[in-house]
Parts: structure tokens; sequence; C-alpha cells
């Protein structure tokens, strides 16, 4: 028996809606087909509505085509379901299945990390932070600080100048932090003072393993009346435990400032041997890592701030963040703070 026209249009719907279901790429085009397809109104419910209308010899034939095609399309769209389930829907190469990348996070800059450590602990103690400019004038980079024109401390901190010829004096990249010690007391007519100044320090250095052009300190300096070196020692022992840990001791050698009297360097004693391990990274067995510049302000120093020296006496100390950073961190090369690379600097 010929096939019913009906039946052949049948076959022909289900075999095209069968040829577009394996060209659909997206599970949002395949819920449409569904919908389109095998849905409450889609194109099977339709068809078989027609049923009715058929020859009595054909009905049977034609419903039980149709529930066939209805089976068939049924599988055929789970099939394509799990496929599309399973495999990228995007063909951009973007393979979605893959585990996902974490974006990268920021972080401090390590020099940043031990800068705010130093002065937390100063802070705890009583400090005060403050800040002042990078670009100085020789009178406070010097001058004020005991440093004459011809003095020999200025050869190792001869340093970049900039044009100041509108200016009355020589302007350069302050060389170190001391100069706030003279700027904050001329704008404090009355000690107490506790100030704790970190910032940025230039200098004219050919550049090795521990010394950089550009360097941060930590500047502190006290004025009070009976301040003594018992001070000073009390608040840096103090200070070197907090950032070192509880056992560490501090040695003061007598050393030479020109803004201070008596001057000292402070080191504190090595952590990682008891000065017997001559290959030791942090002391070289000397058992004593230099850490500081420090000592007593200096009398002249006090009496040209205004205030009266046989009242008030004080403290002062500097010290390099990177280097404090470089024991911290177990860092031996100074240039790799300032280089700028991320495979050293994400490891902080
Ligand atoms: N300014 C000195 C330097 O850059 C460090 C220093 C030494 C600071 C002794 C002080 C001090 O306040 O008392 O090397």
């Amino acid at each position: 028996m010929p096939e019913h026209n009906s039946t052949t249009e049948l076959k022909t719907t289900t075999d095209q809606a069968r040829l577009r279901l394996s060209s659909l790429e997206n599970l949002d085009d395949l819920e449409t087909w569904r919908l389109e397809v095998l849905g409450r109104h889609g194109l099977l419910t339709n068809l078989m509505k027609g049923i009715g209308d058929l020859p009595n010899e054909i009905r049977k034939e034609f419903g039980q085509i149709a529930n066939q095609e209805r089976a068939n399309l049924e599988n055929a769209y789970t099939n394509r379901l799990l496929e599309l389930k399973n495999t990228p829907n995007d063909t951009s190469g973007v393979d979605v299945s893959l585990p996902g990348r974490l974006p990268v996070r920021g972080a401090l800059h390590p020099i940043t990390q031990v800068r705010r450590q130093i002065l937390d602990v100063f802070t705890r103690l009583g400090f005060t932070t403050i800040e002042g400019p990078e670009v100085e004038a020789d009178s406070y980079n010097f001058g004020k600080l005991r440093i004459p024109p011809d003095h020999p401390a200025r050869d190792m901190w001869d340093t970049f100048w900039l044009d100041g010829s509108h200016l009355d004096e020589k302007i350069l990249l302050r060389t170190h932090t001391s100069p706030m010690q003279i700027r904050y007391m001329e704008s404090h007519p009355e000690p107490p003072i506790r100030i704790a100044v970190p910032g940025r320090c230039y200098r004219y250095e050919a550049t090795d393993a521990t010394h950089e052009w550009m360097l941060e300190q930590v500047e502190l300096l006290v004025i009070d009346q009976g301040i003594t070196l018992a001070n000073l020692k009390g608040t840096l022992q103090e200070w070197a435990r907090q950032m070192f840990g509880a056992d560490r001791k501090i040695m003061m050698r007598h050393s030479y400032f020109p803004f201070v009297e008596p001057g000292v360097e402070v080191a504190i004693d090595c952590f990682d041997c008891d000065g017997s391990d001559r290959s030791c990274g942090i002391c070289r067995g000397s058992g004593w890592l230099e850490l500081l510049g420090a000592g007593m302000v200096h009398p002249e120093i006090i009496a040209e701030a205004g205030y009266d020296p046989d009242v008030y006496s004080g403290f002062a100390a500097g010290m390099g963040v990177e280097r404090v950073a470089m024991v911290l961190q177990g860092v031996t090369d100074i240039r790799h703070y300032h280089d700028n690379r991320h495979p050293f600097l994400s490891q902080f």
C-alpha cells in the first residue's frame, strides 16, 4: 500500500526536526527546539490533531508512526542535551570545563610592610608619625645639622642637586630624614617632642648588594627634660624586641655623627647563630648586626632651636628601612626591592 500523503508529511517534518537538532550548538537553542517540536503546542501535537480527519484505513498506521517518531525525537533530544552539557557551548575556543583562573591579587610592597611594622612599634611607644619634604634646602640637610660646606661627612652624602637658581640657597634630594629634626623643632616652640619620620632619601652611590641610590629611612627625635642615653637604649631595645623577637639584645658602640654627642651605632645580636658561624648570612660570624645610627641631640642644636639646653635634652636615631627589611625577610641584595620585578615582589 502506497504511503498516504499525511504519513509522508509527518516523516518529512520529523526528519527536518531531527536535522535541526543535530546542528544546535547551545542549551538555549535546544530548549527552544524542544518547545517547538515536542512541546504542548509543538509540531508533533499539531500533526496529531489532524488524525481525526484521516481516512480510517490509514489512521491507525499514522498514529503508530507518529508515536514512534515522538519517541525517537525524545531520545534524540536527551542525547543532544547530554552532549551539549558535556562540551563547550562556545565556539571561540574557551573550554568552560577547565578550572577557573584566580585573579591576581595585589599586595603591599615589602618595604611598605616593614615601614608600617617599624612605625607601629614606635606608635605604641608614644611616637607621632610626621613626614617632611624630599626636596630639601642645603641648610636643613647639612648646615643646621652641624655639617658645614667642607665637612668630610658631605663626601658620602654628596647627592642629586637641583636647579635652585631662583632661590636663596641650593636645593637637593635629601640624603637623610634628619633635616626633619630641625624643621620640627623650629615649628614647635615647646618640648616635649616625640616624633618618628619615615621618608625616602637619595644618595650619589655606586649601587651594590647593600647600597642603593634611593632608600627609605625612619628618623626618631625625642626632646624633653631629663632625657638620657638610657632612654635611647630602652626605646631601641624595646623596638628591637618587638621587631625581631623577645630575646633580642642590643649593643651600642661609639660612633660619630655631627648632630649628636655622643653618637652611637646600634646593633642587635644575631638571631641565626651565636656568633660562631663565619658563614652566617646575617652576622658573618661577628654575632652582631649593625642596624642604625643614633645619639644624644647636640646641645648646640637644642639651643639653636630656641630651647634651653640646660633644661632640655634629647635623643635622635635614624634607620634604613631596606636594611631592616633585608634582615627580616632574608633578602641578600637591596637592589631587588626597587627593580620592580613581580616574581620577587609577589613573595611577600
Ligand atoms: N642621618 C644618618 C644617616 O643617614 C643616620 C642617623 C645617625 C640619624 C645618627 C640620627 C642619628 O638621628 O642620631 O646615616
